[in-house]
């Protein structure tokens, strides 16, 4: 595959940039994301983790399953403004958590 192919498309960040964080060091999607901002687009890694995931176990030679996924931060869901917003006494970071928890729930 070409060595300029976009892998993560909210950050612009191609095959060629992973190799060189991987060269200087990296192990981990989360070595990466620090060095290049792989994965911190609006998607949040969602679309291009296992992408990152699969050029790690090609250049590390380790199976897929010893390759971690990203650390993921609060909110782990899209959240509305109005929840952390609204009242004082509701909007913190256990009423974010319990929204998203929620959808999660209702929607599978
Ligand atoms: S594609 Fe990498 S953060 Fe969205």
């Amino acid at each position: 595959m070409d060595k300029s192919t976009i892998v993560c498309k909210c950050e612009e960040i191609n095959i060629d940039e992973i190799e060189t964080a991987l060269k200087a060091g990296a192990c981990q999607f989360d070595d990466i994301k620090r060095l290049t901002r792989c994965g911190m687009g609006p998607c949040q890694s969602k679309v291009c983790t296992n992408m990152v995931r699969e050029i790690i176990a090609a250049y590390t030679g380790e199976p897929m399953e010893h390759i971690e996924y990203p650390k993921n931060r609060m909110p782990i869901k899209i959240t509305r403004l109005g929840v952390l917003v609204a009242n004082q006494e509701t909007s913190s970071v256990v009423s974010v958590f319990k929204e998203s928890v929620s959808e999660v729930d209702t929607n599978g």
